[in-house]
């Protein structure tokens, strides 16, 4: 499959993390190499976690270090603190940032304790433009084609911003919180414009339960009806898939 300027890789789930990490690997090195910090947007998700253990295994196996990386995770639940287990923080210390060598400092995902939302999702944008801009951003995709936490409804233009989490998004998130009434009802996220602003784009999807999602993100009418479709825009896109999301 061959878009304009989007290309699709799909494979099995170990081809693709390869792929993505690679990517990963050349950007950071290239930065390294010119003294250069490379800005990672990362995302939370079970989507993922095999694209990190591969980039866990390429710092213990091959020494490739994160002291350049700087990241921004898209999201983070409403209220969560940093020590709460579900909280987006705590997975990425537990799933990747604890097991390379990247300085905590270097690292920021949006805060989920705030009195004035606003101010705080501005000040999650001015961190983001300060460091120069994304360079290489990841995301998963819900259920319903949302990005981030960039519900159905989101606009192309929203930026970083507190969102009310959807119906669907609550449910699938019920399980790992023992119980839907212990999902938070709101979060933060960066918005469908800021996430469009990253100079590379990879979305990874696994499974048949994204297959149509997928289709719909990749190839159906670009709106906030499913904010994936955005991505269509976007000059610089893959979409990373294992063989059952690609139907193939
Ligand atoms: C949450 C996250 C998204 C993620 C989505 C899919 O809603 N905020 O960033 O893409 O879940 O999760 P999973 O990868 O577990 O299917």
């Amino acid at each position: 499959m061959q878009f304009s300027s989007q290309t699709a890789q799909v494979g099995e789930v170990g081809e693709i993390c390869r792929a993505m990490a690679d990517e990963v690997e050349a950007l950071i090195k290239g930065k390294a190499a010119g003294g250069e910090k490379v800005v990672l947007g990362l995302a939370t998700g079970s989507t993922p976690l095999p694209f990190y253990h591969e980039l866990i295994r390429r710092h213990r196996e091959e020494g490739l270090s994160f002291q350049n990386v700087v990241s921004f995770n898209l999201d983070e639940y409403e209220g969560l603190g940093r020590d709460h287990e579900r909280s987006y923080w705590a997975e990425m210390w537990q799933n990747l940032f604890d097991h390379v060598d990247i300085d905590p400092g270097n690292v920021s995902v949006p805060p989920s304790i705030f009195e004035d939302a606003e101010a705080a999702a501005a000040g999650y944008e001015a961190a983001i433009r300060e460091a120069g801009g994304i360079d290489w951003q990841l995301l998963g995709i819900g259920g319903e084609g949302h990005i981030g936490f960039n519900e159905k409804g989101s606009g192309e233009e929203s930026r970083t911003r507190r969102i009310t989490l959807a119906r669907k998004t609550i449910e699938d998130a019920a399980p790992a919180f023992g119980g839907e009434e212990n999902v938070p009802t709101h979060a933060i996220t960066m918005g469908v414009a800021t996430i469009l602003e990253a100079r590379r784009i990879v979305l990874m999807a696994r499974g048949a339960s994204k297959r149509e999602i997928v289709l719909r993100a990749m190839s159906g009418e670009v709106g906030p009806e499913v904010p994936a479709s955005f991505l269509q825009n976007h000059g610089n896109v893959g979409w990373f898939l294992d063989n059952d999301a690609a139907g193939s």
